[in-house]
């Protein structure tokens, strides 16, 4: 990967590169990075590269033509990434995203800012490292460098390290310690010293899982629980008399998709059963479809496969007001460790009833079963 800083202080970033992991990256050719001095593309004898800002309070802007001619000067098709407090916010996605780019340019805006007409025309993202303002870019476009290229394979020693880390996932990182084992009286968690690699690993996703719900409850709806849940997860499909074989395909699809243990299917006539066995066969869907001959053995089943009393969600309005939103079920399905169920259909209530999945009217849940099950696997189990 190649990163050009575009800077009218190129200086700042001298340290940076030499000493830091970036720095060795760089050294080690796992990554190139030039900085471009913006005043080499200044106006006049002066070097000019700002000017007062039109109808302004007195503040300086950057310039369009220097940096153009800068940018024209890389001939070479780039991504283009202006840091500014009116940017999106940075976040580990937009990191991951970014880094996947050949060429990265990072134009470092100074002053009031840069020509607006230089961004609308050139700027491809312009991003923010938090709500507050700093005096320039270069201190974010070092994040920007520092937090994509230790996504280049190498850049970081261990491979684990950077599939660990805070939202990786969208779960903040355990806890580390290290020796000595007592410090001042305070014990290393003793799993720790423990040698047994199943348990460590157990109380580390624990750790992510209670350090994000009491910290950082709003990165929830952004987590893929799927390797945070300690049991298995199942759809359970109440279908109606006539089953659309292409809705259970789009189920299967999304149950595959999303790592669902099994799509369960409660029939209690024999002969409905059997039909749709004969028709499961034929899709041959067997390896994700059970059927049942009701919604209670069907749970029953669950219970013996994992050893624990499945906690169960319906989608539905719920009694009064008793329906969570989907923000709460997936708390709801961290804070226990049993397995999990999403009841689709009209029939029983879960454990809890979840607001059915609606477009912008709320009153109207016009969606087909399978895309409603879609909908709500990818809240619970995609990535974003
Ligand atoms: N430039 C000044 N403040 C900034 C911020 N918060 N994020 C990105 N660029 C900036």
């Amino acid at each position: 990967m190649k990163i050009t800083v575009l800077t009218a202080f190129p200086e700042f970033f001298r340290s940076f590169l030499e000493t830091s992991i970036v720095g060795k990256a760089v050294e080690r050719g796992l990554l190139e990075v030039s900085v471009v001095d913006l005043r080499g593309y200044g106006e006049g004898d002066y070097r000019r590269i700002d000017d007062y800002s039109f109808g302004g309070n007195g503040g300086m802007v950057l310039m369009a033509e220097p940096l153009t001619k800068a940018l024209e000067d890389l001939n070479d098709p780039s991504y283009v990434v202006y840091p500014s407090p009116q940017g999106v916010t940075l976040t580990q996605e937009i990191v991951e995203s970014i880094s996947t780019k050949d060429h990265l340019v990072i134009v470092c805006g100074h002053y009031e800012g840069v020509d607006e007409r230089f961004v609308g025309s050139k700027v491809d993202m312009e991003l923010s490292i938090g709500d507050y303002v700093l005096t320039g870019g270069e201190l974010p476009a070092m994040v920007v460098i520092d937090s994509v290229s230790r996504l280049i394979p190498g850049v970081v020693g261990k491979g684990r390290a950077v599939v660990e880390d805070s939202f990786y996932r969208g779960m903040l990182d355990n806890p580390h310690f290290t020796r000595p084992a007592e410090w001042r009286d305070m014990k290393v968690p003793p799993v720790l010293l423990s040698g047994n690699d199943k348990e460590i690993e157990l109380w580390r996703r624990r750790e992510s899982v209670s350090r994000t719900l009491t910290r950082r409850p709003d990165l929830m709806a952004r987590a893929s629980l799927r390797d945070y849940l300690e049991k298995g997860y199942y759809v359970l499909w109440s279908p109606p008399d006539k089953i659309d074989p292409s809705a259970l395909r789009t189920i299967v699809d999304g149950c595959v998709s999303y790592g669902v243990s099994k799509l369960l299917i409660p029939v209690v006539d024999g002969i409905r059963r059997d039909s749709l066995r004969a028709l499961v066969s034929e899709l041959k869907v067997d390896s994700t479809v059970k059927l049942f001959p009701s919604y209670q053995r069907g749970l029953e089943w669950i219970a013996k496969k994992e050893k624990a009393t499945p906690f169960s969600v319906s989608m539905g309005k719920g009694k009064g007001e008793a329906s969570l939103s989907w923000i709460e079920v997936k708390m709801e399905f961290l804070s226990r460790r049993c397995p999990g169920v999403f009841v689709f259909g009209d029939f029983v209530e879960g454990d809890v009833v979840m607001r059915p999945v609606a477009g912008d009217d709320r009153d109207r849940s016009a969606l087909p079963v399978q895309n409603a099950v879609s909908v709500v696997l990818d809240r619970f189990f995609g990535w974003r």
